[in-house]
């Protein structure tokens, strides 16, 4: 039988959210429905309310959720009824050519349930990243639920649906940061913010966090940076070779998305570092750039989408961590809110006052 729950709807363009009843089939072949515990607000959530990610109102939003599995369709074995999961928007496919090279967490074919979920009158809807869990209960496909430790705090570890992974995978799975390596991440919203504990998890001797706010800095310090550097205070790039014996950091994250700030990671990095792109530009923006330089100062200059994870792989382990003390996901948490209150932390998230308002469900 469909049921009826609780759902945060983007109607139309720039308009506010409204909670609305949607309407979820059962599960497929292949699908899952899943109770939602907690969901984090993203700013790619705001991104779908004003259009940025392309047309196709009205959308359920909502993505960086942990909840307990309810039912599952036909075919499904990997999870069941009662598991914890977070929920993931990689769920690998097994047969496109990067999964077939054994390169899953580039997967081109990744799977999202195939039936709709409604408005009450019948309209569908187009869940954020094909997850839309800012509602009481959610559809995926199966392989979007990835099983973890059933103990942790679901408004914590949910968050490793979509930002903190894609910090923390941008410095540990692409930047590739080693013990004893310098980095600085520009922008330290949640995504910066994760992509600092992850260099602190892998070592790093030097952590350089670079922000326009001084709220964000003070936070990053707790996250492990070793120093800071407000981007407002002058040349961004000889602040950085000042904390790195004048050669710039081996490693540079941009967790911003500007051309200024890509210039700044790539002339603020050592000879032959590696430059991180995790933030996302908008299509108008361009980059120009001396090709002499990009060849003469070696390295690597690389994108990282949703950290270059691979849920199956790095959600249980992070968890794990977090569950032994060693990566402080609650940190992360700065409030937790009800359902009605997604306008007011799309609002918060614009004033700068939060790293992450988590809606529990
Ligand atoms: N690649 C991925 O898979 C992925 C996943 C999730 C989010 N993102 C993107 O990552 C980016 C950051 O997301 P977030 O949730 O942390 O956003 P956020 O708004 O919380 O944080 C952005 C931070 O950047 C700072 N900032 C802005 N301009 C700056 C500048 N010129 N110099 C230094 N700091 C500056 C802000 O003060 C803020 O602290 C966004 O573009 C988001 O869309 C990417
Ligand atoms: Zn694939
Ligand atoms: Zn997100």
């Amino acid at each position: 039988m469909p049921q009826t729950v609780r759902g945060v709807v983007a109607r139309a363009k720039g308009a506010p959210v409204t909670v609305e009843n949607i309407v979820i089939p059962d599960p497929g072949p292949g699908e899952a429905i899943v109770d939602i515990a907690a969901c984090g607000v993203c700013h790619t959530d705001l991104h779908y309310r004003e259009g940025g990610i392309n047309d196709e109102f009205p959308f359920l939003l909502g993505h960086e959720a942990a909840g307990v599995v309810e039912s599952v369709g036909e075919g499904v074995t990997d999870v069941a009824p009662g598991d914890f999961v977070v929920l993931n928007w990689r769920a690998v496919c097994g047969r496109c050519r990067a999964c077939l090279r054994g390169r899953p967490w580039y997967c081109f074919d990744t799977h999202n349930a195939s039936q709709k979920m409604t408005l009450e009158d019948g309209t569908e809807l187009s869940p954020a990243l094909g997850i839309g869990a800012f509602a009481d209960k959610t559809l995926v496909a199966a392989g979007q639920c990835t099983k973890v430790d059933p103990t942790a705090s679901p408004a914590a570890v949910g968050l490793l649906g979509c930002g903190v992974m894609a910090g923390l995978g941008a410095a540990i799975n692409t930047g590739n940061v080693q013990r004893g390596d310098s980095v600085a991440v520009i922008g330290c919203g949640g995504v910066g913010s994760a992509a600092i504990a992850g260099a602190r998890l892998a070592n790093a001797a030097t952590i350089i966090a670079i922000d326009l706010d001084d709220r964000k800095l003070e936070w990053a310090k707790g996250m492990g940076a070793t120093h800071t550097i407000n981007a407002g205070a002058g040349d961004v790039v000889e602040a950085i070779q000042a904390l790195t014996g004048g050669h710039g950091a081996d490693v540079v994250i941009d967790a911003v998305g500007r051309p200024e700030t890509w210039k700044q990671a790539f002339y603020g990095r050592d000879l032959a570092g590696t430059v991180v792109l995790v933030g996302v530009p908008t299509p108008e923006m361009q980059l120009e750039i001396p090709l002499l330089d990009v060849f003469g100062r070696g390295g690597s200059l690389k994108s990282s989408w949703y950290g270059d994870c691979l849920p199956s792989r790095d959600f249980p382990m992070l968890v794990d961590l977090y569950q032994q003390g060693r990566l402080d996901l609650d940190a992360f948490v700065t409030e937790t809110i009800g359902i009605d209150d997604v306008e007011a932390a799309f609002a918060r998230m614009h004033e700068g006052g939060v790293l992450r308002s988590v809606v529990e469900l």
